[in-house]
């Protein structure tokens, strides 16, 4: 049954029962016309077995776009957009992990009035429920923010996680634990978020091991995780974790959670040893709310002890550092230059370029003067 999730409008499918969600949704509507952004590797998946043979028998005509790369390009964007403009779509769908939603997310704010159903095929990004893509310009990150990057649906597919390697879950689910925990702390948090945050984290701990291990309950539950996460981090934004990790990502080719999480594993300890650079105007009662927060929905007794779980967590999953070959002698001061200042604004401490040196140097070399274990 398709329903409407309230805090956001959007149409909540699901694959249940051969998708006959989706059918219903393409039937109420009367879409015949179906613009897909989506990486080729999707033909793997039953979900586009089952829009084929829609297609096959007539139900409905496919414009599929793929030509763009993972951390997509304005420019290849930008043909997409071309593409839809000259043909007549009455819906814009996208299957796939961060960029083939991105992609579409950059179409849809020249067509707003246009529908648009989100499939997400990872369990990270939450980017099916938020108002912001991530497009690069020249190689440079740049945040996309418009109400039409909202999808207007979205289909919930566990099955799409069956074939990713564990890797790529691993990372991917390390980003929605980066989004819950950098949204509790944030300073843009509030009741609702914190709802969100809390109730993210505890999915993503309920569902972890079975999701790791290709459960299909726990790969639906991780993806509803993920899907929460990123509710939180469309009302409160991500704070320092995020700002440090887009040209870990460049540098070293890390996947984006992966490069999230080596950033959140050196910054949550850092924040809780220098509490005196507080910066959140409602003081440190709200992000020490915040520490506790997190610190009980890791099943633990102190922030500090969340810590260190997170990175136990980290080194369980063989996320380490980058490889030290990879690292060039200019790194740190590079690194540093490019934290994101618009992110920063969002984090409840005031970090300076010594204080991000320093995480950088943790990070790169495991050195510095926090209590947070070395994963690498
Ligand atoms: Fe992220």
């Amino acid at each position: 049954m398709i329903h409407k999730d309230i805090r956001n409008g959007q149409d909540i499918l699901s694959a249940d029962e051969d998708y006959a969600d989706l059918s219903e949704y393409f039937l109420i509507h009367d879409f015949k016309r179906i613009f897909l952004v989506c990486a080729p590797y999707i033909v793997k998946l039953p979900l586009y077995r089952k829009i084929k043979s829609m297609e096959e028998n007539g139900r409905i005509f496919i414009t599929s776009y793929q030509d763009f790369t993972p951390n997509p390009a304005d420019t290849d964007a930008e043909r997409g957009r071309e593409l839809f403009e000259h043909s007549p779509h009455d819906l814009l769908m996208a299957i796939g992990g961060g960029s083939s939603i991105d992609v579409a997310k950059y179409i849809r704010c020249s067509f707003p009035e246009i529908p648009f159903l989100a499939v997400p095929t990872t369990a990270g990004t939450g980017s099916e429920s938020t108002g912001f893509a991530v497009i690069y310009h020249n190689d440079e990150k740049q945040s996309l923010s418009n109400p039409a990057c909202l999808p207007s649906a979205v289909l919930f597919d566990p099955s799409s996680l069956l074939s990713l390697p564990v890797y790529q879950k691993a990372s991917t689910m390390m980003d929605a634990l980066c989004h819950a925990m950098e949204s509790c702390w944030c300073v843009n948090s509030n009741e609702e978020s914190l709802s969100l945050s809390r109730e993210a984290m505890r999915k993503i701990f309920a569902h972890k091991d079975g999701y790791l291990l290709n459960r299909p309950e726990d790969n639906a539950g991780m993806l509803q995780a993920a899907n929460l996460a990123g509710h939180a981090i469309n009302l409160t934004k991500t704070t320092a974790g995020h700002a440090m990790c887009y040209h870990l990502t460049k540098l070293y080719g890390l996947p984006h959670g992966h490069a999230a999480a080596l950033c959140v594993n050196v910054v949550f300890p850092y924040m809780l040893a220098h509490p005196e650079k507080i910066s959140d105007p409602r003081g440190l009662p709200a992000l020490e709310r915040a520490y506790d927060i997190i610190a009980e929905e890791f099943g633990v007794s102190s922030p500090d002890e969340a810590a260190s779980a997170f990175s136990r967590i980290l080194g369980s999953l063989s996320l380490g550092s980058p490889d030290r070959a990879q690292i060039g002698d200019n790194d740190i001061a590079l690194l540093t230059g490019t934290v994101n200042p618009e992110r920063l604004q969002n984090h409840p401490l005031k970090f300076s370029e010594e204080d991000f040196a320093c995480l950088y140097k943790q990070l790169l070399f495991g050195s510095g003067n926090t209590n947070h274990e070395n994963s690498d």
